[in-house]
């Protein structure tokens, strides 16, 4: 099944994708297994700092022999990628799905970059995602509260947001209503679901992926997912779920020199993180 196959049967059954960013082969193996266990679909993905880390090849080839292993479906997806050059090379590459970030560019340089790179892409079947209105946040803790980092960001105007789709013909739409990226020291992070559903109702044939995964109340991605949600990033809970055992492990066994024991610990860790983000987003036994 191609990516957007995928999408649409989750649109139609009302669940979503996981898609999970990966910082090491650890963190594959991990969502790979927890895929596995779950009889799960799932989507890798990777950011700016990843993709490099990790190079585009390689994260293709991994997610292909992942896939062979394990007898899961895994999509790859391109997160946030801001440049014309990185998507044509993942697209190039065997990318499934393509998020072109022009979030941070003047609309109109957004608006041309996205129409070049969704032609690209839909030459080769593969799915665009598009972000007008930026969604803040990083991947890490903060300290402080979800509210202070949203302070002067605006949520993604449904108007605004026909235009876009309309002229780019993009799949998907990283909307911004409350989905702030990172987990929050003190909380505060709320979806905003009018804005979503408003959305939802005025674009009925696109997808909407919810980003910043990370620190929102399952009930609340759950709601988002029965308003159309199909696709859910999280990055920061692995990211703490492997740091967090990786620490624990390394003072527990100081004269453990094998990095394979060590990292045996960290990859159960962030398993269970995938594990329990998959039966919320819906996607248990869907493959
Ligand atoms: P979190 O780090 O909040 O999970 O967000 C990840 C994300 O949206 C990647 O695109």
């Amino acid at each position: 099944m191609t990516a957007w196959e995928w999408l649409q049967k989750a649109k139609e059954e009302k669940w979503a994708l996981g898609a999970f960013n990966v910082g090491s082969i650890e963190t594959f193996k991990a969502i790979a297994q927890a895929a596995s266990k779950k009889r799960s679909p799932v989507i890798i993905e990777v950011s700016p700092g990843e993709t490099s880390w990790l190079g585009m090849k390689n994260v293709v080839d991994l997610a292909h022999n992942f896939s062979l292993m394990y007898e899961i479906p895994i999509l790859v997806n391109l997160d946030h990628a801001e440049s014309f050059v990185d998507c044509q090379q993942a697209i190039d590459l065997g990318f499934d799905l393509i998020h072109f970030d022009g979030s941070n560019l003047p609309y109109e340089e957004n608006l041309q970059l996205a129409q070049k790179i969704t032609e690209l892409a839909h030459q080769k079947g593969l799915v665009v995602e598009v972000e007008m209105d930026h969604i803040v946040g990083s991947s890490e803790v903060h300290s402080g509260s979800a509210q202070e980092e949203m302070k002067g960001s605006k949520f993604t105007d449904p108007g605004k947001a026909r235009e876009f789709i309309e002229l780019t013909g993009a799949d998907v739409l990283a909307a911004f209503f409350g989905n702030v990226h990172g987990v929050f020291e003190e909380g505060g992070e709320n979806l905003h679901l009018a804005v979503l559903e408003s959305l939802a109702g005025i674009l009925p044939k696109t997808f909407f992926s919810l980003h910043g995964g990370s620190g929102i109340p399952d009930e609340q991605v759950k709601d988002a997912i029965a308003r159309g949600v199909i696709k859910v990033n999280v990055n920061t809970e692995i990211r703490q779920a492997f740091r967090h055992k990786l620490e624990e492990v390394l003072k527990n066994n100081p004269s453990e020199y094998a990095i394979y024991k060590l990292e045996g610990p960290v990859v159960a860790e962030v398993q269970k993180v995938v594990e329990h983000k998959i039966e919320v987003f819906g996607s248990v036994n869907k493959i």
